[in-house]
C-alpha cells in the first residue's frame, strides 16, 4: 500500500517521506541502493519503527531484495563488559578519539535525564529512554508488515552471537546494512557478519558511532577496522546537527 506522510505517524514508524535523524540511511534507500548488487540488513529492530519503513520505501524501489531484520525482539541480551560502561567516554575524550564538545554533550544528556527521571545515579540500562528494549514482539512487527503489504521482510530472532553465523540462513550478498544495536560486542558481532558480504559501493550506517549513551559501538567499529581499508566517513545531518557516520567498501 502507498502511505502519506501523516500515515507513517498514525502507524508509529518512522516517516521516510520527510526530514529525520536517519536522513543519509533513507537517502541512500530512496537513490542509490537500487543499483548495488544484495540485500539489506538492519542489525537491531525493536518495534520495528526504522525497519517497516526501510521496507516500505525498498517496497518500491527495489521489490526484489530481503530486509533482514536481526534481533531478540525479547531486549538485550544479558551481558555486561567494560567497554559499554558510560565511564568509557571520559577515557574515549583523554585519548583524542572524541571532542571536548562530544563529551560535554553526553554530559548534558546525563544530566537532563537525571532530572528527567528524577534519579542520582544511571547506569547504562536505564539510559536509554527504552530501557533494554524488551516491549516488543516478532509477531507484532510480522503483523504491520502485512497489514502495510511488505512480504520483503525476514525477521530473525535471538541473539547475534547465534543468528548471524557462516551456518545460519540470511543474505549471501549485502547491498547496504543499518547497525543499531548500541552495545560493544552487538557492534563486533555484526561487523564480522556484515563487513564481509558487503557489495563493493555498498555501505554500513553505524548509528551509534556518535552515540551519547553507548561509548562501546565506537571502540567496536574502530577496532574492527583498524589497519583496513575500510573508509569510515561522518556525513550530513540536517535534521539536529549531530555527527553521522557510516563505512564504505570501494566500488573496484
Ligand atoms: C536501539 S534498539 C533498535 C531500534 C530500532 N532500529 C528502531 O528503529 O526503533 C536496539 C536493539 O538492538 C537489539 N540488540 C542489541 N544487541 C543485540 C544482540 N547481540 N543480539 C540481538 N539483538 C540485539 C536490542 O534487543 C534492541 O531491540
Amino acid at each position: 500500500m502507498k502511505l502519506e506522510s501523516w500515515e507513517f505517524d498514525v502507524l508509529r514508524i518512522y516517516n521516510p517521506l520527510r526530514l529525520g535523524h536517519l536522513q543519509f540511511w533513507f537517502d541512500f534507500l530512496w537513490n542509490k541502493i537500487a543499483d548495488i548488487p544484495g540485500d539489506v540488513v538492519e542489525a537491531g529492530v525493536f518495534q520495528g519503527k526504522s525497519l517497516l519503513a526501510a521496507g516500505y520505501v525498498l517496497n518500491q524501489v527495489a521489490p526484489d531484495k530481503t530486509l533482514f531484520g536481526y534481533d531478540t525482539f525479547s531486549g538485550f541480551p544479558p551481558v555486561s563488559v567494560p567497554e559499554d560502561d558510560l565511564s568509557r567516554f571520559d577515557d574515549l575524550a583523554s585519548e583524542g578519539r572524541i571532542s571536548p564538545d562530544y563529551l560535554t554533550r553526553v554530559q548534558k544528556n546525563l544530566a537532563h535525564l537525571r532530572y528527567l527521571k528524577n534519579i542520582e545515579k544511571l547506569d547504562f540500562s536505564t539510559v536509554s529512554s527504552s530501557g533494554s528494549f524488551e516491549e516488543t514482539s516478532k509477531e507484532s512487527i510480522e503483523s504491520l508488515a502485512n497489514y502495510m503489504g511488505l512480504s520483503n521482510i525476514s525477521l530473525i530472532a535471538g541473539p547475534f552471537e547465534e543468528t548471524m553465523t557462516d551456518t545460519a540462513s540470511g543474505p549471501d550478498t549485502i547491498a547496504a546494512a543499518i547497525l543499531d544495536c548500541d552495545l560493544y560486542g552487538s557492534y563486533l558481532t555484526s561487523l564480522d557478519y556484515i563487513w564481509p558480504r558487503l557489495s563493493p559501493g555498498g555501505i554500513i550506517y553505524l548509528d551509534e558511532y556518535y552515540s551519547l549513551k553507548f561509548p562501546g559501538a565506537r571502540i567496536a567499529v574502530d577496532e574492527f577496522f583498524e589497519g583496513t581499508t575500510a573508509k569510515l566517513e561522518g556525513v550530513t545531518d540536517e535534521f539536529n546537527g549531530f555527527e553521522r557516520w557510516i563505512v564504505s567498501k570501494p566500488s573496484n
